[in-house]
């Protein structure tokens, strides 16, 4: 049994169910996404008074009977160990890289790639598409691209070195284009719809670039601290869709450069401590010699630091002598 199901099977109760909750409330928290218990569980008080007007005792108490129903207490580490039994590994077609992600990406989990142009952050979330598809006959991708460098030609690529049908491919991938930052956090939000009502088992979400948007859009030092709000928000609904409905997310994220920085590497990710702690393995793409690719897992919570080196190819990834 998958993860969704497990949690689809939990929720015996609707939002109804909860105290304070008349048919108006229950219209508003499904206009703003909240369609089960378990999204009402894991929100704050503070977006549920946002969202409904209700007020703080109501909105405490709703979220306590959510998590009450949906046993979100304590849990004994075998119960987690179950659960981890149901984490997948995507591979990336690369020992080398697969080995230092401790088999591949982790499903239920955000994994971010972070470097500079064209170090192959947009090349990975099109081959894990693909991987993910091909392991999964049933499986659909969500591909929320900021950038449009989404490239169907590249999956076309991909999947005929796999031997799979392209067009099956190609309509297993949902692709939405996102206008800007409102517009990118609103598509993710979207994506339990996907999963709760349509019934689409999505198996990978790649969102490239996380950050392009907030980057544009937040200009100068008095807008940090805003930029830094929604993007926490928008690290939080990708993290409820890993773990809710045990689902691999890619991120890709920019650097800058540091400039008071003289060793080490002078660069540093955008988005700061939000996107570095809301994600759960961080990896650090650059160049190398001769075209290869260097990927350093340099945050992860089970596995050691380390690196290696890769090549992008016409078919796949491969690793790199
Ligand atoms: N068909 C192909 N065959 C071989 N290598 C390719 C192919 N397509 C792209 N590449 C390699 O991938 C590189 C582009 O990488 P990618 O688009 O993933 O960079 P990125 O990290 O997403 O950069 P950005 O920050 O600009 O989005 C190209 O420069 C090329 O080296
Ligand atoms: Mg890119």
């Amino acid at each position: 049994m998958t993860e969704a199901k497990v949690v689809l099977k939990m929720e015996k109760l609707t939002l109804m169910d909860l105290p304070g909750v008349g048919a108006a409330t229950a219209e508003k928290l499904e206009s703003a996404g909240y369609h089960d218990l378990m999204s009402v569980a894991v929100s704050s008080v503070g977006e549920l008074i946002e969202v409904t007007g209700v007020s703080e005792a109501v909105a405490r108490k709703m979220i306590n009977s959510a998590r009450d129903s949906m046993k979100m207490g304590f849990e004994t580490g075998m119960d987690i160990l179950r659960r981890r039994e149901l984490v997948t590994k995507l591979s990336t077609g690369s020992a080398s890289f697969d080995t230092l992600m401790g088999g591949g990406f982790e499903s239920g989990a955000i994994t971010e790639c972070f470097g500079e142009f064209g170090s192959g952050k947009t090349q990975i979330g099109h081959l894990l598409t693909v991987n993910a598809l091909k392991e999964d006959s049933t499986a659909t991708t969500v591909y929320i691209d900021t950038e449009n460098t989404f490239r169907p030609e590249r999956i076309k690529q991909f999947a005929e070195a796999a031997g799979m049908d392209v067009e099956d491919v190609l309509s297993r991938i949902m692709v939405a284009r996102a206008y800007n930052s409102d517009h990118q956090m609103l598509l993710a939000e979207k994506i339990e719809d996907l999963i709760s009502k349509q019934g689409k088992n999505v198996r990978l979400l790649v969102v490239d670039s996380l950050t392009a948007h907030f980057r544009a859009e937040f200009i100068g030092r008095g807008t940090l601290a805003e930029r830094q709000q929604k993007l926490n928000r928008h690290m939080h609904a990708l993290a409820k869709v890993a773990s809710a409905y045990n689902v691999c997310v890619y991120v890709t994220n920019q650097v800058m450069a540091k400039p008071d920085q003289f060793f080490g590497d002078p660069t540093t990710s955008i988005g700061g401590h939000i996107v570095a702690h809301a994600s759960t393995f961080r990896i650090y793409l650059r160049k190398g010699k001769k075209g290869t690719r260097v990927a350093k897992l340099i945050d992860a919570p089970n596995l050691p630091d380390g690196e290696c080196c890769f090549e992008v190819l016409e078919g796949g990834i491969k690793d790199a002598n």
